[in-house]
């Protein structure tokens, strides 16, 4: 049977076993929630849902073009970044990729459905899970496509710009495309010296990702899109699936979202904080934390055992990262939530860790 893998699952079970609602800690969501100017553009858009929406989603993609400073036909919107990507390796069908290890399940799962051979570059603790100049080594002319997500997740990790150049220049000189995964640059401090998006012209092969999603707290909408320079894979996206992936409400709620500027400072000066703090606490506890540059914290607890589902007792759902390539059980990533919220969760930590040391599991 099919298993959903992801963090956010707030469907299979609803309460715990006394009629406590979850706080879920285990999808990255921006935690100011949806943006009351996108609920608004929802609400009022929905008189026009007698149409089918705009096949080419054209005053999103203009207004989206100036926020990012791109060009209008370097966008192509989808249904979630997630559908972008499944529809890029479609339209692209690479016979073998170059994927980090851990990082974002989707790439895989979507590189195999087309079945594409996957080799994995192993991000390492002791390196703080950064990836070093080896990779460059990874990249073979067999390589057809390398993914790097940026910041990774689930380890909150950046590659820096020299280091992308390298890998770009070496995609070039093999003939691969360079998957860059920017859906969470949005919450990275000075995010222009991460990202590649001035980079789309000179470099037809450099695809770059992102999404509504994460950054307006927007999951249930779907809004995601891809930026890349080549005008041949633009039409070809544009064959390898549906005209109407993207709603009229999500584009709406996209359009309205762009102009959210206050409740982006708001978030990003939220998050920059409470990070500092759960860090703290983590640490203070005796987790092993790392890289964690976005609205997620990515860390190692020993003890207790099975973190996530004693949690999960108390009401809080985290994320456990035992299923990801190179990670094990001692793995896992929380939102970064408000100051209320993350206290509560640490209150939880230190209640779990004191009731299972006095069961012995320690
Ligand atoms: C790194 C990364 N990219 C893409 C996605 C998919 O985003 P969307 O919900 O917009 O499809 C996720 C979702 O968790 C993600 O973590």
């Amino acid at each position: 049977m099919y298993k959903y893998e992801h963090g956010g699952d707030v469907y299979s079970s609803k309460t715990t076993a006394d009629g406590k609602e979850y706080i879920d800690f285990s999808a990255n969501i921006n935690p100011l929630g949806l943006p009351a100017g996108v609920k608004e553009a929802v609400k009022s858009a929905l008189k026009n849902c007698v149409n089918y929406p705009d096949p080419f989603c054209r005053e999103l993609r203009t207004a989206t073009a100036n926020y990012l400073q791109v060009a209008e036909e370097n966008i192509f919107f989808g249904n979630g970044a997630a559908d972008v990507l499944f529809r890029l390796v479609l339209a692209l069908k690479p016979r073998r990729a170059l994927l980090l290890a851990p990082t974002f399940a989707d790439y895989e799962k979507a590189l195999r459905s087309v079945d594409c051979k996957i080799n994995c570059y192993d991000l390492q603790p002791q390196r703080d899970f950064k990836i070093g100049k080896g990779i460059l080594r990874a990249i073979t002319t067999t390589t057809d496509m390398v993914v790097i997500c940026n910041p990774n997740n689930p380890t909150g990790q950046l590659t820096d710009r020299e280091l992308l150049l390298k890998i770009l220049n070496k995609c070039v000189e093999v003939n691969a495309k360079l998957l860059i995964d920017e859906c969470f640059m949005d919450f990275v401090d000075a995010d222009r010296s991460f990202s590649m998006r001035d980079l789309l012209e000179e470099y037809p092969n450099l695809i770059i990702l992102k999404a509504f999603t994460k950054t307006f707290a927007m999951p249930g909408i779907r809004l995601g899109y891809c930026l890349n320079g080549d005008a041949k894979l633009h039409e070809m996206l544009y064959k390898h699936g549906q005209d109407w992936s993207v709603s009229i409400l999500a584009q709406e709620a996209g359009k309205a979202a762009l102009q959210e500027q206050y409740y982006l400072y708001a978030a990003f000066t939220l998050i920059k904080e409470e990070r500092q703090y759960l860090i703290n606490q983590l640490r203070s506890l005796g987790a092993e934390v790392y890289g964690s540059h976005a609205n997620y914290i990515f860390f190692k607890m020993e003890q207790p055992k099975n973190l996530d589902v004693l949690l999960r007792e108390q009401g809080y759902l985290i994320r456990s990262c035992a299923n990801y390539h190179n990670l094990n059980e001692d793995y896992y990533r929380i939102a970064v939530k408000t100051r209320v919220l993350n206290r509560g969760l640490i209150k939880a930590i230190k209640e779990v860790k004191k009731n299972a040391l006095f069961a012995g599991n320690h």
